[in-house]
């Protein structure tokens, strides 16, 4: 049985290795009870989930120097939202992206809710958005999987499935090792799979988890995760 995910070992190295970011409270601050803005943490998880990290940071810094709150953005035309998401694509998230900024301010007097479940009530906000707020602002223990996790899980666990065939075990197994530090594991997962198990490359010798990983193991990770055959 494999082995299961080192979380001290990933808290560690992100208390190291931390990719500084507009949207992130680093992790000495975290420890201190700094914690993070839910609105900038909503409104980067909905950017991210089309674009890079890099691209995002300048459309984020233009929307929060814009719209600092939540209240700012509830009260903007959708024109103007519309005008300056103009080259993130898939116009529908910013639509979305008002719709819920209105919700927020009308149905919860612009706090956003606290949990998982409070936050996927929202409109478009979905199982992966609300399990990432949730998790980064306010610690809850819920597993935050996204298709870079995929990758990561899939060669730590040599799954010799497509991913799409053991979704719900590969969310199990990180549901599992999430820690009392639900926000900054999830963002150390997220770092480790941009910057370490990266898609073309794996840098398995800086890996935390690379004394368990299966697929470092047997060989070669990049062969993971293995493609469907149509
Ligand atoms: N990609 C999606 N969400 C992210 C986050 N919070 N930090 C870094 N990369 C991400």
């Amino acid at each position: 049985s494999p082995a299961p995910i080192d979380a001290p070992a990933v808290l560690d190295w992100y208390d190291h290795h931390a990719r500084s970011l507009p949207w992130r409270v680093p992790p000495a601050e975290r420890a201190r009870g700094v914690a993070p803005d839910p609105y900038r943490v909503w409104l980067s998880e909905v950017m991210l989930q089309q674009t890079t990290v890099a691209a995002v940071k300048t459309y984020f810094l233009r929307f929060t120097s814009l719209w600092p709150t939540v209240f700012e953005l509830a009260a903007a035309p959708l024109e103007a939202v519309l005008v300056e998401w103009a080259g993130l694509g898939y116009y529908a998230r910013a639509r979305n992206l008002h719709a819920c900024a209105v919700a927020v301010v009308r149905d919860h007097g612009g706090v956003f809710p606290t949990t998982s479940a409070g936050l996927q009530a929202l409109p478009g906000i979905g199982a992966y958005t609300s399990a990432a707020i949730a998790a980064i602002c306010f610690d809850e223990r819920v597993a935050v999987l996204d298709g870079n996790l995929d990758r990561v899980l899939a060669r730590y666990f040599a799954l010799a499935v497509p991913v799409r065939e053991a979704k719900e075990e590969l969310r199990a197994a990180l549901q599992a090792a999430v820690p009392a530090r639900a926000g900054d594991f999830a963002q150390a997962m997220m770092d480790l799979g941009a910057t370490i198990c990266a898609p073309r490359t794996a840098l398995c010798m800086l890996c935390p988890i690379q004394p368990g990983c299966a697929a470092t193991a047997a060989g070669d990770p990049t062969i993971y995760p293995v493609k469907p055959v149509k």
